[in-house]
């Protein structure tokens, strides 16, 4: 069932668990993540970054998403990731999503107030709730890249300002994740988390989350993170079961085959990590 954004997140705030929140561009991921979703009975939020929505189209995504929510129990939520543009935001609601991103990161903080302000202004007025970014997440998303000396963690005060300025639902923190695949292990800054938590009270989401140590994120989990961002981790389960499956049976042509097998590992994918938010039986 379709709900909005900051219904899900308001719950695993209130009982301390994490809705995960993972990239959709096709049919085939948002089969699995919402299998995954009713095996283990999660509420689960179903996003599309700017590239997602450019590769499949807003209609497309849209669409499935609507009926993926339509046709399970389990709450669902259908999120714009890092949108950075005003139209596309409009699109999107006017569509149907329930939640979008509106992510004002690059710009200087009176600028990323003013800009989230007015989205968070227009999405409340038709019930949609919005997640906005503060601080720098570093890696690659749709071509843009925040190198590391580039990535500046959210500031506590700064984003108690933001949220009494902004109006916004929900709010993306930069505290050591960053986009894309990890060379090291990802540190987590634990006590920012917590400044952050202990001077606002809206829930705190995790992004980059692909490739972080399963303790830590249950640790951000306690300290106050209600929505993590998974993307990378479901495209190496893809790509690897496709490699795998075109190496074993080279003479195949039938895409139901060769994709068939792929959903299947992402579902499972998507389940383990359903497991370690505790969003399991949660719906
Ligand atoms: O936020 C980042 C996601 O991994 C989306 O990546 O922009 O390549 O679709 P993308
Ligand atoms: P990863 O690709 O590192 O999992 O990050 C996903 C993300 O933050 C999407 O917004
Ligand atoms: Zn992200
Ligand atoms: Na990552």
């Amino acid at each position: 069932v379709l709900m909005t954004g900051k219904e899900l997140l308001l719950d695993a705030q209130k009982n301390k668990y994490a809705v995960g929140a993972f990239n959709v561009n096709n049919m085939e991921v948002i089969q699995a993540i919402i299998g995954a979703a009713e095996e283990t009975n999660s509420p689960v939020i179903l996003q599309a970054s700017q590239g997602g929505l450019k590769y499949a189209g807003v209609e497309y995504i849209a669409t499935l998403g609507k009926l993926a929510a339509s046709m399970t129990k389990v709450p669902v939520a259908l999120h714009l990731d890092h949108g950075t543009d005003f139209d596309q935001v409009m699109q999107c609601i006017r569509h149907g999503f329930t939640s979008v991103m509106i992510d004002g990161s690059r710009f200087p903080l009176e600028e990323n107030i003013a800009f989230t302000k007015k989205v968070v202004e227009i999405a409340h007025m038709v019930g949609v709730t919005v997640e906005a970014e503060l601080g720098k997440i570093g890696g690659t998303e749709d071509h843009i890249t925040v190198s590391e000396k580039d990535a500046t963690f959210t500031d506590p005060q700064e984003a108690k300002r933001f949220v009494e300025e902004t109006g916004v639902d929900y709010l993306a923190i930069a505290v050591g994740t960053a986009h894309g695949v990890y060379k090291g292990v990802p540190k987590l800054d634990y006590d920012r988390i917590t400044a952050i938590r202990n001077i606002i009270d809206i829930p705190l989401v995790l992004h980059g989350s692909s490739g972080v140590p399963y303790e830590s994120l249950k640790k951000a989990i306690s300290l106050g993170i209600c929505k993590i961002n998974i993307d990378t981790d479901i495209r190496a389960s893809f790509a690897k079961t496709v490699k795998e499956y075109i190496e074993k049976n080279p003479d195949q042509i039938d895409p139901r085959k060769i994709l068939g097998p792929a959903t299947e590992a992402m579902k499972e994918t998507i389940k383990e990590k359903m497991e370690v938010f505790g969003s399991t039986n949660r719906a």
